[in-house]
């Protein structure tokens, strides 16, 4: 074999085994074995002038370039392996590059959460209940007459006929009275279930309960409270207004309405009637009133005695909130679970 023969031979042998190491140490070794002060290819370079002279040119600018080449390449492994070792030592577990989508929250745990922080900055804590609740707690307890038409197995699913799926959370009231004496301020969201279901009505939708019982509590606390609400929720020029209505677990009970934040009592500007308020300048958003004796009479031996304490009550639909604050036309758009329209909601 020819010395030009041996050097190609060399750098192939090298190349190989360089390409392969697999760490710094291994590496090194190759240097020595291939570079090294004792190994073949320097040693040949150095015999160069025992060659023939024919031979000292060629075999001489062969061999330089192959060490230069190797040394190049060892070089470059060397910063390979290093940034893979410096890579192992930092936090694996840091997102990629780009990092990997994380998803975000659907637009009804977002607006759960931003009602929820309202009422936590107001001094109440949030209480849950079941959803398969007592007909007792859902009905009885809040002094909904025995021939209120909410209780026909047409308006309710029943379980058994003690049991229902909770039509509201107002049965929390009774759970959150039940479990702490007064002064009492809680808000129970959850989910809650009707036979309905149509482009206003899904079997399965959320509420926001909430409950203040103390002394002396008044409806102006309530109509104080529901303003604070309003307008951290639908921005800080708006007014409420409260219209008598009826429930049966509140005495005197009212319809909230928030004034609209798409138009100037009614009209836009180019003098058209408002499309979220119809007209009216209004948007009713939830049921609220003072909480009826008979509600207290049923807990009083927990320590709410009807003839000593007062608290207001509401309850609100987080569907509704969210598609009054948005402008979401259908109630089904929140369950069809299309990308499209979940993905503008609820960045993270
Ligand atoms: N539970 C009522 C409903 O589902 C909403 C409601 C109205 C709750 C008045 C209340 C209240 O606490 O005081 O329609």
């Amino acid at each position: 074999m020819t010395a030009l023969d041996r050097i190609a031979e060399l750098q192939r042998e090298a190349e190989a085994a360089i390409a392969g190491a697999t760490d710094p140490k291994q590496l090194e070794g190759l240097r020595l074995h291939y570079l090294g002060r004792k190994s073949e290819l320097p040693m040949l370079l150095r015999g160069v002038g025992s060659l023939d002279p024919s031979q000292r040119v060629a075999v001489g600018s062969a061999g330089n370039q192959t060490r230069k080449q190797l040394e190049a390449m060892i070089s470059a492994r060397e910063a390979e392996l290093a940034g893979g070792e410096i890579g192992e030592r930092l936090d694996i577990s840091l997102p990629g590059s780009p990092p990997a989508p994380t998803g975000h929250l659907h637009l009804i745990t977002e607006t759960r959460r931003d009602i929820e922080d309202v009422f936590l900055g107001l001094g109440f804590s949030i209480a849950e209940g079941p959803e398969v609740e007592h007909v007792e707690y859902n009905f009885d307890a809040l002094n909904t007459d025995l021939t209120h038409p909410s209780r026909a197995r047409t308006d309710t699913f029943y379980i058994d006929d003690a049991t229902v799926l909770r039509v509201h959370t107002s049965p929390v009231q009774v759970r959150a009275m039940i479990a702490q004496p007064p002064p009492l301020y809680v808000i129970a969201p959850g989910r809650v279930y009707r036979p309905d279901n149509d482009a206003t009505h899904t079997p399965q939708f959320h509420q926001i309960e909430g409950l203040a019982v103390d002394d002396g509590v008044t409806l102006a606390d309530l109509k104080g409270t529901l303003l604070a609400f309003a307008r951290q929720i639908f921005g800080e020029d708006r007014e409420v207004l409260l219209r008598p209505h009826y429930f049966p677990f509140t005495e005197p009970s009212v319809e909230v309405d928030v004034s609209c934040f798409n138009c100037a009592s009614g009209y836009l500007r180019d003098g058209s009637l408002c499309p979220l308020c119809k007209g009216s300048g209004w948007l009713e958003v939830l049921g609220a009133g003072m909480v009826d004796p008979n509600v207290f009479a049923y807990v009083k031996d927990y320590g709410y005695d009807p003839e000593s304490v007062t608290g207001f009550a509401f309850g609100m639909g987080i569907e509704r909130i969210a598609m009054l604050r948005h402008g979401i036309p259908d109630l089904r758009l929140y369950f069809d679970n299309d990308l499209r329209f979940l993905r503008q909601f609820g960045a993270r």
